[in-house]
């Protein structure tokens, strides 16, 4: 019987967690197939949305938090036969740097960010080293991490 109800409340747990997992104040987008290079400036529009979030606009590329918590942002990036960076910024602060080679490389960072209402991130090209990026291997995420 304890072992029933142990079951009927994993399983109801579960459940729970389904429902919560409608990309709540989460969102991935990728980029086209294909050599992309007309929609990286200001920023990167990653406009094929793959789990939507109000907060993301795709036309902007830019991801604004509309609820204060500690998010998992992932940044994936593939520059195909060119070298070249990519920044992740926070409002005015640089928060981390990728790098891929000419070799169809790709790198990601999946890091850890505190956000309040209003805050907004994205993603540039940088050091002008090279102004592409190659096909649907390119993603930008963001996941609210469940405060309780
Ligand atoms: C996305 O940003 C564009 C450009 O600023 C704006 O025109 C559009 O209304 C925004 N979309 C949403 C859903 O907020
Ligand atoms: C979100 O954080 C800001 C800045 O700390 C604070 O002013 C605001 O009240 C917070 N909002 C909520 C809903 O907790």
């Amino acid at each position: 019987m304890m072992t029933m109800m142990h079951v009927f409340t994993c399983f109801l747990f579960v459940l729970m967690f389904d429902t919560s997992e409608q990309c709540e104040a989460s969102f991935t987008a990728t980029l086209p197939g294909g050599y992309n290079t007309n929609n990286l400036k200001p920023c990167v529009q990653y406009n094929q949305v793959l789990c939507p979030d109000d907060g993301y606009n795709s036309t902007t590329g830019v991801f604004t938090a509309e609820i204060n918590g500690t998010y998992i942002v992932s940044v994936t990036m593939m520059t195909g036969l060119v070298a070249g960076h990519t920044n992740l910024w926070k409002n005015d602060e640089l928060y981390v740097w990728l790098y891929t080679g000419n070799q169809y490389d790709m790198a990601t960072q999946v890091v850890c960010m505190d956000l309040v209402e209003g805050d907004r991130i994205w993603v540039i090209m940088a050091n002008a080293a090279s102004y592409t990026l190659f096909d649907v291997y390119n993603t930008f995420s963001a996941v609210l991490v469940p405060s309780e």
